[in-house]
């Protein structure tokens, strides 16, 4: 963990945020190559979930989430973690995260009983911060999905099975933030909320697990690093029937990379069974049905049915941390020396290629490295980089170590002789001399293998 959190710095990957004015703990901030591959990861999520597939929508709601939502929800009631204070140190930890009964900061054994403590971040809405006009952060994406249900069914005529898909920022104020991006109090979830006929949940349930661990298969997170984990019936979410979460061996240890719930009725249900009751305290109780009910009606019967939940829900942040770790690997080299490699798969590298000119004053030579660097950005790839720095040698390290798959030298044969550049391969260091007006088929081939 420490070497990545180091490379992340060295490089540019992650950032502690607000690092000048001495951080904030539990947030981070990604830099210009945690970016790239923090999208490029999201961009795989959603390819897999929403483009892949014909039964999946997309969705982008608000973070700012009115407090009923979470009423009905239950997090209000149940979001929470027992919190334990320290009587001597005024230290504050989770109580299942305590060994023995010792304060972990000075050891004191003076510590209070546990005590719920909601993990929602409230702000205030308007002008007047009186605590009448007050909304949540929302501590997950799911519920807009939910919120959302009736606007999706109705705009694009869907019935179960089918999903919606959302990415975006989540907040919770956890007690103990710790381990780098793994527990953090601001943070990324890829969620899909997949709606079935009640009796399919258990049949969709079972698949979904499958389809999770093949992508991430597919992010270079083998099988092999990956544990199912029963979540045991005491230890369900208030929602949940059934959930299983996929484990991975973080640099810390063996803890949830994403976890796949069961849902059943449960929310669509609360906010249905809500909405029937302001409506009828405004005895509008006729438009109940067809206006706010979250439910489907059946065409023939003309019942209505709750469709039960299937929710895929995966951390970007810890994903990134993931992969990172899969990625990185310590070489020696046949001159003694080592090199750092990240092994990212290509699709998810930050920079699909760097262009460097052998001489960084000559103009022949940077000119045609600027136009092969064009000419490859217009594939649409992702980020090719222009790398004028001269040094070769230190350019291929620098991209071994930031997980680069190619890199493209230009040089005297280049403008002198015959149009072909050096292609540079990361993982088996081999170069070969490829015709520039061939270069564009040939990455596009390489990246996409
Ligand atoms: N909608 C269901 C839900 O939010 P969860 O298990 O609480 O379920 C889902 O969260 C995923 O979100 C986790 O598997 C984890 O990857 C990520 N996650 C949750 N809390 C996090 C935190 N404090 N920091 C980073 N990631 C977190």
């Amino acid at each position: 963990m420490d070497e990545l959190v180091a490379l992340s710095k060295r490089r540019g990957f992650i950032f502690q945020s607000s690092d000048i004015y001495g951080g904030l703990q539990g947030i981070y901030d990604y830099g210009p190559l945690g970016v790239e591959l923090k999208n490029n990861l999201k961009a795989a999520w959603w390819r897999a979930m929403v483009y892949e597939r014909d039964d999946v929508e997309g969705l982008d709601a608000a973070i700012i989430t009115n407090p009923k939502t979470l009423r009905y929800s239950g997090h209000e009631a149940t979001f929470s973690d027992p919190l334990v204070d320290c009587r001597t140190c005024k230290a504050r930890w989770r109580a299942d995260h305590l060994k023995g009964d010792q304060c972990p900061a000075c050891g004191s054994k003076d510590l209070t009983e546990p005590r719920p403590f909601n993990l929602m971040f409230r702000t205030a809405i308007g002008p007047v911060d009186d605590g009448s006009s007050f909304a949540y952060l929302r501590p997950e994406t799911a519920q807009a999905i939910f919120t959302n249900f009736k606007n999706v069914l109705d705009s694009t005529s869907r019935r179960p099975p089918f999903g919606i898909a959302q990415i975006g920022k989540a907040f919770r104020n956890e007690i103990t933030p710790r381990n780098f991006i793994f527990r953090v109090r601001e943070f990324e979830q890829m969620e899909l909320e997949f709606f079935v006929p009640a009796g399919e949940d258990e049949a969709w349930h079972k698949l979904w697990v499958e389809e999770r661990l093949n992508w991430w298969e597919a992010q270079g997170v083998p099988r092999d690093r990956l544990e199912l984990y029963y979540v045991p019936e005491a230890d369900l979410s208030h929602y949940s029937k059934a959930t299983v979460d996929v484990m991975y061996r973080f640099p810390h240890g063996l803890e949830e990379l994403e976890g796949i719930a069961n849902r059943t009725d449960f929310d669509l249900g609360s906010h249905s069974k809500n909405q029937s009751e302001l409506h009828l305290a405004a005895k509008v109780m006729e438009n109940v049905d067809s206006n706010t009910r979250l439910a489907v009606q059946d065409l023939e019967t003309k019942a209505w049915q709750v469709p039960y939940v299937i929710e895929p829900s995966a951390g970007v942040d810890r994903g990134v941390l993931a992969v990172m770790n899969e990625a990185y690997r310590v070489e020696k080299l046949e001159n003694g020396n080592e090199r750092v490699v990240m092994g990212f798969k290509p699709h998810l590298a930050p920079i699909k290629v760097a262009v460097m000119p052998l001489k960084r004053n000559h103009e022949g030579i940077v000119n045609k490295a600027l136009a092969v660097k064009q000419s490859l950005q217009r594939l649409g790839l992702g980020r090719i980089l222009f790398e004028n720095s001269g040094n070769i040698g230190k350019g291929y390290r620098r991209h071994d170590e930031v997980g680069t798959p190619l890199c493209v030298t230009v040089d005297f044969q280049t403008v002198d002789e015959d149009d072909t550049v050096t292609v540079r391969d990361r993982d088996t260091m081999a170069q070969e001399r490829i015709a520039v007006a061939e270069l564009p088929a040939y990455v596009k081939e390489r990246l996409q293998a």
